[in-house]
């Protein structure tokens, strides 16, 4: 089996009557973070989308451990946690009954201790931890989708712009959270208009422009990507 998590090839969609993405190809390894940069309508979205078997492309293929996404898409459902642009935990509810919620419908089961121990993971306040989501704010939402991907056990992270409308402490910290989770192994297929905040994570860093990858820059070893490199070739593609 192929080492890659993740893999697009050739991967064309359509949306309406519009390609939106046209000959995608890139791979993820298992426990790297890849991130996938673009303006709005560059198809980010509709990238995660495929990957979780929700739309079918026209042609190409998406893959999911080594799995083809339209073959089983029930196989990619349980291998990954997917936390879309809105928040899908419940407001009325808090931390601790969101989590239990969503890992009982999962057919997951978790002692209270291993609850609380994904939400100290993800550092969520313990006061908190008993209040509602709606007194929240975003990135302590993020966290608790974190812990919830965590108690899943989900292999693999499709984040869709994670850190949008994070105050730039909660995107630090944010961050910081998910190179522990790939240190452990998670991979993570994140796309954001972010740049400085993709590189800051991402071991590589794709360049969505009109549905094209239009760029690719990856991490020396033991470095990081220079996002002024990647805010170059983003504003250069822009101006296209
Ligand atoms: N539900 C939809 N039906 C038809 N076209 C759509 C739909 N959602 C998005 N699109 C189009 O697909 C393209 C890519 O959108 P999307 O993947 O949401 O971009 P991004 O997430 O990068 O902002 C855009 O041109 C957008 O107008
Ligand atoms: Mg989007």
């Amino acid at each position: 089996m192929s080492s890659m998590a993740i893999e697009a090839t050739d991967l064309c969609v359509e949306r309406g009557q519009a390609r939106v993405l046209s000959d995608v190809t890139f791979s993820v390894a298992k426990g790297d973070v890849f991130a996938l940069l673009g303006g709005n309508g560059a198809g980010k979205s509709t990238t995660l989308l495929t990957f979780l078997g929700f739309l079918a492309p026209a042609s190409g293929e998406a893959k999911v451990l080594g799995q083809d996404v339209q073959a089983d898409k029930k196989f990619v459902h349980q291998q990954s946690a997917y936390l879309p642009e809105a928040a899908n935990l419940y407001p009325h509810l808090t931390a601790r009954e969101n989590l239990d919620y969503f890992l009982a419908l999962a057919g997951v089961s978790q002692t209270p201790e291993d609850i609380e121990a994904a939400l100290d993971h993800v550092s969520l306040r313990e006061d908190a931890r008993g209040q509602r989501l709606e007194t929240y704010s975003k990135g302590m939402r993020q966290k608790v989708a974190i812990a919830l991907a965590i108690l899943r056990k989900a292999p693999i992270l499709f984040l869709d712009e994670p850190t949008s409308g994070l105050d730039p402490v909660a995107i630090d910290e944010f961050n910081a959270l998910i190179s522990k989770l790939a240190e452990s192994g998670t991979t993570v297929l994140m796309v954001t208009h972010d740049v400085y905040g993709a590189c800051q994570v991402a071991r590589r860093v794709g360049l969505l422009r009109r549905g094209q990858l239009v760029g690719l820059f990856e991490a020396p070893e033991g470095g990081r990507i220079s996002p002024d490199e990647v805010h170059q070739a983003f504003a250069k593609e822009h101006q296209q």
